[in-house]
C-alpha cells in the first residue's frame, strides 16, 4: 500500500499530475469535486460521466474543476473538448450543451437555476464541441453573479441528445437567460444521460452573505490530520477552490486551500479516500 506521505506529496504537486494524460483520473477528480462542492446532490442527483469535459477560456486557458474566474475571464464563449474515458466510447451523434448557475454552496435550487447557455444538436468534431449545425436556444451568456452574493458555481453539462429529443415549446426558440429546472428539462425533452460536465466558480466582490462552512475547509489539514478520514459532511466543499484569504483557513493557521489548485485539492481528497 502506498504510504500516506507519498500520497500527500502527490497531492501537493498538482503540476505533475495535471500533466498526466490519465483521463480516467481526471474524470474521477471531477466526480469527487462535484460531491465536495455539493453540485451533487443539490443540482444533480447523481453524476456518472463517461468522458472528460475540458473547458478553455481564451484569456485563462484550460480550467481546473471549480477554478475561480472573474466575470471578464469567463465572459467569452469557451472552447469545450470531450475526451472519452476509454476508446470504446464513440462520440458520434448529437449532444446538448448547457451552463447553469448553481449559485453558492448551500443554496436551495428547487426554484430553478439560471440558464446561461443552451445549445441543442451540437456535434463533437475532432473532440471539440461544435455548434456548426446546432440550434442555439440560449447563446452563451457569461456569468454575472450579483455583487456580494458569494462564489457562484457555474456548471457546464454535456448531455446525449437522442433522435427522439423534442425541445419543449418554451425552449425551442432563442431566449435569453431565465430560470429553469435543468433536470426537468432534460427529462421532459428526452435528453439522454450526462456524458461529461465540469464547473467554474465566479464571484463578484466580497461575499456579504455567509457561506455554509462546507465551502471553506482546509483540505490540507484534512489530509494531514485525518489520514483515515471519511468523506464526511464537513469535508464537502473543500474542492470549490473558493476559500478566501479571510475564510476559516486563515484563523486555522494551517496551510490554506487557496494555495493549491482545485485539482490538487480533489486529488488530496481522493488520496484520503484511497487511504480509507
Ligand atoms: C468504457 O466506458 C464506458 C462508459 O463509461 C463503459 O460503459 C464501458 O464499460 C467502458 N469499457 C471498458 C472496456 O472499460
Ligand atoms: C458557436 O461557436 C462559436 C465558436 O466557438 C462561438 O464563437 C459562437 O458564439 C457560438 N454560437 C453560439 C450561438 O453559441
Amino acid at each position: 500500500m502506498i504510504s500516506l506521505p507519498i500520497l500527500v506529496s502527490l497531492a501537493l504537486f498538482p503540476f505533475t499530475l495535471a500533466q498526466s494524460s490519465d483521463t480516467a483520473l481526471q474524470v474521477a477528480a471531477i466526480e469527487a469535486h462535484f460531491k465536495q462542492s455539493e453540485i451533487v446532490p443539490s443540482l444533480l442527483a447523481s453524476f456518472d460521466p463517461s468522458a472528460l469535459l475540458t473547458v478553455d477560456y481564451a484569456s485563462v486557458g484550460v480550467i481546473t474543476p471549480g477554478q475561480l474566474l472573474t466575470k471578464e475571464q469567463s465572459a467569452p464563449t469557451p472552447e469545450v473538448t470531450v475526451t472519452p474515458v476509454n476508446s470504446s466510447l464513440e462520440l458520434t451523434g448529437k449532444y446538448t450543451i448547457t451552463m447553469v448557475d448553481a449559485d453558492i454552496v448551500g443554496s436551495d435550487l428547487t426554484k430553478g437555476v439560471n440558464r446561461h447557455w443552451l445549445i441543442n444538436g451540437v456535434d463533437i468534431a475532432d473532440g471539440k464541441v461544435s455548434n456548426a449545425s446546432a440550434t442555439a436556444i440560449t447563446a452563451y451568456a457569461g456569468p454575472g453573479p450579483a455583487a456580494g452574493s458569494g462564489p457562484h458555481r457555474y456548471v457546464i453539462i454535456l448531455y446525449q441528445q437522442p433522435d427522439s429529443f423534442k425541445a419543449p415549446a418554451d425552449l425551442s426558440e432563442p431566449i435569453g437567460v431565465t430560470l429553469f429546472d435543468v433536470n426537468a428539462y432534460a427529462k421532459n425533452s428526452g435528453l439522454g444521460s450526462i456524458v461529461a460536465a465540469t464547473y467554474i466558480t465566479v464571484e463578484d466582490g466580497t461575499a456579504t452573505t455567509s457561506i455554509p462552512a462546507t465551502s471553506a475547509v482546509v483540505s490540507s489539514t484534512l489530509v494531514a490530520s485525518e489520514p483515515t478520514g471519511t468523506q464526511s459532511g464537513t469535508s464537502a466543499g473543500a474542492g470549490t477552490g473558493i476559500t478566501s484569504a479571510d475564510g476559516p483557513s486563515k484563523t486555522n493557521g494551517d496551510l490554506s486551500l487557496a494555495s493549491f489548485s482545485p485539482l490538487s485539492v480533489v486529488l488530496a481528497g481522493i488520496a484520503v479516500m484511497i487511504i480509507a
